[in-house]
């Protein structure tokens, strides 16, 4: 078994501490510690170890499940390991928990890249991979790539990189072919909430769907590690059965800041968060439009625009950034599209304008030689 190096993360290890302006982070900004109570009594473990009943009854709510066919877990990113594990890796004896064995993923790209890169280090993945300028979502394309051993279909909506935020009719489409073929739909919708019209998650839309999600992005709340799968019982149980292997229980404070925001300050927080989304999305349209970039208009706080004339690739590009103007953005080879760049716009607005306003300063003397350039030729 051998595990890709996250790209992504290995960038931001270089550059972020040095840099003064991080314009690649996927979230939106962080909520201040002091608006929370902290204090959750004795720190033991949670216990039962999958969290809280109570709380997970009422996320369940969310997805018309119970308490058990919820898991809370250390972020998404636990959420989907274990679902990984739990499919693509443990083949119980047929029958015994009613999950068929499949060793191969169908996983819709681009993509954060651990949503391809764990199955295909336990198992084997077929990319199916989407292309701009909308990339519009093919469940022709999923039923072309699916196999009798296809344990899960993977799909990240909204996404990231693109911001391209799949609507109901088409996602609904892509679940009846993964249902008809014995398989899961995993959907990691971590962004969902940052929508002003959040879809049906797909946890809701049948025996296999299974949702996973976090108060990571769309709450502002990275710091705390919480989030969770909501699926089928079998799935569940045998995720919880792994989770006993990598980290016991969620965080005990984590679970304690989530019952806060998930309770009645939610709606604040949330409304809060998507006024901030769409005022910068406002912002950062005109600072595209303005320097002739091409993009799909997103859902989140992710762009995923085009490079700038002037630079080889967005490496190059990201590379000139950060090095020149200490502003942090992210490559697009990183997701398989050496041309573009990805921009977070949900940091505080005093730091967004001036990240985009130190990277007009480096777009603009390069675009100016070009075309002084091409004028002379
Ligand atoms: C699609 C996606 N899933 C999961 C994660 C990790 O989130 P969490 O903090 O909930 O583990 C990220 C982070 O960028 C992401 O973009």
């Amino acid at each position: 078994m051998r595990i890709e190096p996250f790209g992504l993360e290995r960038w931001f290890a270089k550059y972020e501490h040095e840099a003064d302006i991080m314009l690649a982070e996927s979230g939106i900004r962080s909520l201040d510690a002091s608006r929370f109570d902290l204090d959750p009594g004795k720190l033991g473990y949670v216990i039962p170890t999958n969290g809280d009943p109570e709380l997970r009854a009422s996320v369940g709510d969310r997805y018309g499940r119970s308490a058990d066919e919820v898991l809370f877990t250390c972020g998404t990113q636990e959420a989907n390991f274990l679902t990984f594990l739990s499919l693509v890796t443990d083949h119980a004896p047929p029958g015994e928990d009613g999950i068929g064995a499949g060793t191969h993923a169908v996983v819709v790209t681009p993509t954060y890249q651990a949503l391809h890169a764990v199955p295909e280090a336990f198992g084997e993945v077929t990319r199916v991979e989407l292309s701009p300028p909308d990339w519009r979502l093919d469940p022709d394309a999923i039923d072309d790539a699916i196999r009798e051993d296809t344990a899960v279909v993977v799909l990240n909506n909204p996404n990231n990189p693109t911001g391209r935020y799949h609507d109901a009719e088409r996602v609904r489409a892509v679940y009846d072919v993964a249902a008809d073929n014995d398989a899961y739909l995993l959907c990691d919708e971590v962004y969902r909430l940052l929508s002003t019209d959040p879809q049906p998650p797909v946890a809701s839309l049948g025996a296999h769907g299974i949702s996973t999600t976090s108060l990571t992005k769309a709450y502002g709340l990275a710091g705390i590690r919480f989030g969770w799968l909501a699926g089928p019982e079998p799935v569940v149980e045998r995720a919880w059965k792994w989770k006993d292997y990598t980290t016991i229980s969620p965080g005990l404070i984590g679970q304690h800041v989530a019952k806060q925001a998930l309770g009645r300050r939610e709606d604040r927080i949330l409304s809060e968060n998507r006024d901030l989304a769409n005022t910068h999305r406002d912002r950062v349209t005109d600072w595209i439009d303005r320097h002739g970039l091409d993009w799909h208009e997103p859902v989140g706080v992710n762009a995923f625009p085009t490079v700038p004339d002037g630079f080889t690739d967005g490496r190059e590009f990201c590379r000139t950034v950060v090095e020149d103007a200490g502003v942090v953005l992210a490559p697009g080879d990183l997701f398989g599209f050496p041309d573009r760049f990805r921009l977070g716009f949900g940091l505080p607005t005093p730091e967004l304008e001036e990240g985009l306003d130190r990277v007009s300063r480096v777009i603009e003397p390069r675009v100016a030689a070009v075309n002084g350039k091409g004028e002379g030729a």
